[in-house]
């Protein structure tokens, strides 16, 4: 008995010592000049503050839990997943948004959010909140080498662009607003949907490698059936008391993440002198879901925000109630994470998937 809890903690320091040692060890011989990130609201700062959307969140109760307690336009209660990982990387730490007018040109050098609400793989999904696609992203980013290469000049410029690591996180729009939500995409089957999906998200690795980047982090799908405004939507009329994960979505998000794996292996293999790592969230956050007393919350099922079930974005506003303590749960708002989960997935992001990049 004694013995057993004994070898039990020694097993977890143990384990403990060893994965942060991975993260460190990769961070170090990596030499990580800067993070450029693209995609929707995960790691979108505050892009969409500067564009006329709805797809937006900088009013309260967002960023309530921020070093300065006020509203930035992140999607969340505090900081989000790639804030963590610049701090972790040593860069600085927060990620900042690059169409934020502070953002100078030496700030530039370590990193910026490219990132919109709303956006998708799909122009589609981006447009229909008016959000910027991934190929406005990318012509931002044109403009952003651009101010790189006037500030430290074209040599030094490669070197920050090919050290520097790519990161990812959209589909989830995609899928769950336009592929569930607008009955004309049904004409594709949901696997004829995941291929234009990864077809465009192909052409725009190929892009960005194009302009010189060499490291690469794809994030796949979270469990989409688990998402609180998910199960809200699909609720069977008289049992709405019961929620529960929607299966045939999580088995969707599922089929999508071993396309974008096969597909992140093939550019692999083709695009000399990269590295590209594939970011698992759906099983970290199934584990959340199906052991929430590990991670030290209670809700997983519904948002933070107001009733939890629908709330997000303007019908998350300051005349919401909020739940006293966001770190009790998996989402923040109906869609969104809560900074715990975001904490806990970059610290997932920074031991399992950066060694990849080795
Ligand atoms: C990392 O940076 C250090 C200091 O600039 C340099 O000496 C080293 O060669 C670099 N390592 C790699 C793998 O680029
Ligand atoms: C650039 O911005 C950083 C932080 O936002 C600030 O500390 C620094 O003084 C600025 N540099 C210049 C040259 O304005």
């Amino acid at each position: 008995m004694w013995f057993l809890l004994f070898y039990t903690i020694i097993t977890n320091l143990l384990l403990r010592q060893a994965s942060t040692g991975a993260g460190a060890a990769a961070a170090s011989s990596l030499n990580i000049t800067a993070v450029f990130a693209f995609g929707d609201s995960i790691l979108d700062p505050g892009n969409n503050n500067h564009l006329v959307t709805v797809a937006r969140a900088d009013y309260r109760p967002y960023g309530q839990d921020l070093p300065e307690k006020t509203p930035t336009g992140r999607f969340s209660n505090g900081k989000l997943i790639t804030d963590f990982a610049v701090s972790l990387l040593g860069l600085k730490e927060m990620l900042p948004p690059y169409l934020d007018p502070a953002l100078n040109d030496t700030g530039l050098l370590t990193g910026a959010s490219f990132a919109s609400a709303g956006s998708g793989l799909d122009d589609l999904t981006a447009r229909e909140v008016n959000a910027m696609t991934m190929g406005d992203q990318l012509e931002l980013f044109e403009k952003g080498l651009e101010r790189i290469r006037r500030k430290v000049g074209a040599k030094e410029a490669r070197y920050v662009v090919g050290n520097a690591l790519f990161v990812f996180a959209v589909g989830t729009n995609d899928v769950a607003r336009s592929y569930y939500g607008l009955p004309f995409i049904k004409t594709f089957t949901s696997s004829g949907y995941h291929d234009f999906l990864l077809n465009n998200f192909e052409s725009i690795i190929l892009r960005l490698y194009n302009m010189g980047a060499r490291m690469f982090g794809l994030s796949g799908l979270p469990p989409v059936g688990c998402l609180p405004i998910q199960m809200t939507l699909n609720l069977s009329p008289g049992d709405f008391l019961k929620r529960v994960c929607i299966n045939q979505q999580n088995v969707d998000s599922q089929a999508y993440n071993t396309k974008l794996q096969a597909l992140i292996s093939r550019l692999q293999v083709r695009l000399k002198g990269s590295k590209i790592a594939y970011f698992d969230v759906f099983n970290p956050m199934m584990d959340m879901i199906n052991n929430p007393q590990k991670y030290g919350i209670e809700h997983t099922m519904e948002g933070c925000c107001g009733t939890g079930l629908l709330e997000l974005g303007p019908l998350c506003n300051a005349l919401t109630p909020t739940c006293p303590n966001p770190s009790n749960y998996l989402f923040w708002d109906a869609i969104h994470p809560s900074q715990k989960t975001y904490h806990t997935l970059a610290k997932v992001f920074y031991n399992n998937a950066l060694p990849l990049l080795l």
